[in-house]
C-alpha cells in the first residue's frame, strides 16, 4: 500500500522559531517547569493539546467571512444547530463558547452534594465541574483499560457490570450517565456501538439519562468502523448518527472533532431541562442563539462538522499517531496501545522507574522532551489527578504524557523529528529526575502548579 499522506495542501504557513536546549532551560525555569507557562512561540512542535489547535480549511475561512453577528436569530446559528442536527439528532441544541461551559451549566442544575455522576472516564474539566457542586465524579472505564498493554480494541467501554451494580443500588443518587467518545484521560480509546447501545440500554432502564461528552465523536466513529463487527461498510455520518439516537443529550467542545478553534454546545432532549439550562446560559455565556460565540465561529464549527466525517481525512489522522506509536516502540519507549485517536500516550511510570509517582515521572518526561528537542507534551497522570478535593495527594493509577496531534497541523517530517527527540531522551534517560510541586491552586492543578527539579 502507498504512503498514507496528509490529505490536504498547505495554504498559508506558520514560522516555527527554532529555540536551542539553553535557551529552552532558562524558560524552564522561568516558567515553574510547567509546560502550560512557557509562551507558545518558544516551543518548536507543539503537542499539548489538539484542543483548538486544528488548521482551519479555506471553506472555513470562506464561512468565517459570512459570519452574522447579529444579537438574536443569527443565521449563523441556524446553520450551526442544522449541521449539529445533521449528525447528532437533539431536540435543543445550546451553543457554548467551550466544552467546560457546557459541563458547567449542566451540572449547576442537576449536580449537587450527595450525587454521583458515573461515565467511563470523566475528562478533568468535567469532573471539576461535578466536584465544584459537591457531587462526586466516579469512573467506570472497563477493566483493559487499566492495563496499558492489553491490546483491546474498545478499551473507552464503560463498565456495564458495574454500571447495572451502581444503578440497582442507588440509582436516586444518580441524576445523569455519561460517557466519553473518545475516552480522553483513559488514552484517547474508543467506546464501541454495542457499548453505548448497551450502557443506553441500562441507563434508560433505570429512568435515567445517557449524556455523551463527543468532543472526538468522529475519531470514534472511525474506529467502530475500522475495528467493530458489522461496521465496516458503513459510512462513517452513519455510524455517528448511531451513536448518539440512543442517547439523550451531549456536551462538545468544537475545539477538537469540529476543526473550529473555539466553541462547543450542550444538546439535550429533555424540554424541562434545556430551558434551566438555556435561563443559566444567559447569565452566563449570552442569548441563546449565540452563547458566548460569535457568529463567525458559529459558521466555522458549521463548515467543520462536514469536513471532520471526511474518510480520507479520519484514516490519514489515525494514521499518523500509528505511525508515531510504531517508532517510539522500536526505540523501546512504553506506550498504551492501541495507539488513540488524537494522541500517543507514552507510559511514564514504565519509562522512567526510577521516579517515584509523587516526584512525577509523567512531568519529567514532559520537561525533558522540551528540554531537549523544544516538543511541548501534557502530564496526564499525577499531576494532573493526584490532588484529591480534601488536599491530600495519590498516585494517580497511571503516569502517562500525552503526545496529543493537532489537527491538519504538523507533517510527516514533524513527526520523524519527534520521534528523533524521543531517542535522545531514552539515552538520557538515567539522568533525568522527578520534581516537587513548590505552589499549586486548591483545584486542575495541573494549569498552574509551579516545580522545582529534585536534586
Ligand atoms: C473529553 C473532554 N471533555 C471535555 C473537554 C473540555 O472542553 P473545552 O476545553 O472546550 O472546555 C475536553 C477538553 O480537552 C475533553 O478532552
Amino acid at each position: 500500500m502507498k504512503t498514507i499522506i496528509e490529505p490536504f495542501r498547505i495554504k498559508v504557513v506558520e514560522p516555527i522559531r527554532l529555540t536551542t536546549p539553553e535557551e529552552r532551560r532558562g524558560l524552564l525555569s522561568a516558567a515553574g517547569w510547567n509546560l502550560f507557562a512557557i509562551h507558545s512561540d518558544d516551543v518548536i512542535i507543539d503537542l499539548l493539546t489538539d484542543s483548538g489547535t486544528s488548521a482551519m480549511s479555506a471553506e472555513q475561512w470562506g464561512a468565517v467571512m459570512r459570519g452574522d453577528e447579529s444579537y438574536a436569530g443569527s443565521p449563523s446559528f441556524y446553520r450551526f444547530e442544522a449541521a449539529v442536527r445533521e449528525l447528532m439528532p437533539f431536540r435543543h441544541i445550546i451553543p457554548t463558547h467551550q466544552g467546560r461551559a457546557a459541563e458547567a451549566i449542566l451540572f449547576s442544575i442537576i449536580g449537587g452534594p450527595g450525587k454521583v455522576v458515573p461515565s467511563n472516564t470523566h475528562f478533568d474539566t468535567t469532573r471539576g465541574n461535578i466536584e465544584a457542586t459537591g457531587a462526586t465524579a466516579l469512573d467506570l472505564v472497563t477493566p483493559q483499560a487499566h492495563d496499558p498493554d492489553e491490546p483491546y480494541p474498545f478499551k473507552g467501554n464503560i463498565d456495564l457490570v458495574r454500571l447495572e451494580r451502581l444503578l440497582g443500588e442507588s440509582a436516586d443518587r444518580v441524576p445523569v450517565v455519561m460517557l466519553t467518545v473518545t475516552n480522553n484521560a483513559g488514552g484517547g480509546q474508543p467506546v464501541s456501538l454495542a457499548n453505548i447501545r448497551a450502557a443506553a440500554e441500562i441507563v434508560h432502564r433505570h429512568g435515567k439519562p445517557l449524556i455523551i461528552d463527543g468532543c472526538r465523536f468522529a475519531e470514534n466513529a472511525w474506529f467502530i468502523k475500522c475495528r467493530e463487527e458489522g461496521q465496516g461498510s458503513r459510512k462513517v455520518a452513519e455510524i455517528v448518527r448511531d451513536m448518539f439516537a440512543v442517547a439523550d443529550g451531549m456536551i462538545m467542545s468544537a475545539k477538537k472533532d469540529a476543526f473550529a478553534n473555539i466553541g462547543g454546545w450542550l444538546a439535550l432532549n429533555d424540554d424541562a431541562l434545556a430551558a434551566a439550562a438555556r435561563n443559566r446560559l444567559i447569565l452566563t455565556e449570552g442569548f441563546p442563539t449565540y452563547g458566548g460565540l460569535a457568529g463567525r465561529d458559529l459558521e466555522a464549527i458549521a463548515v467543520g462538522l462536514h469536513e471532520i466525517v471526511d474518510e480520507q481525512y479520519l484514516r490519514y489522522r489515525v494514521r499518523t499517531n500509528e505511525y508515531i506509536g510504531e517508532k517510539l516502540l522500536s526505540l523501546g519507549v512504553p506506550i498504551v496501545r492501541p495507539v488513540g485517536g488524537h494522541a500517543v500516550f507514552v507510559n511514564a511510570r514504565q519509562l522512567l522507574p526510577h521516579i517515584a509517582p509523587l516526584n512525577y515521572p509523567g512531568q519529567a518526561l514532559a520537561v525533558s522532551l522540551y528540554e531537549l528537542g523544544g516538543v511541548r507534551a501534557c502530564e496526564i497522570g499525577t499531576v494532573m489527578f493526584g490532588l484529591k478535593p480534601d488536599g491530600t495527594e495519590q498516585a494517580a493509577e497511571m503516569d502517562l504524557v500525552r503526545l496529543a496531534m493537532p489537527r491538519r497541523v504538523y507533517t510527516q517530517s514533524h513527526a520523524d523529528y519527534l520521534v528523533e527527540v524521543f531517542a535522545e531522551v531514552v539515552q538520557r534517560r538515567e539522568q533525568l529526575r522527578g520534581l516537587r510541586i513548590v505552589s499549586q491552586p486548591t483545584q486542575l492543578r495541573h494549569f498552574t502548579a509551579r516545580f522545582e527539579p529534585l536534586p
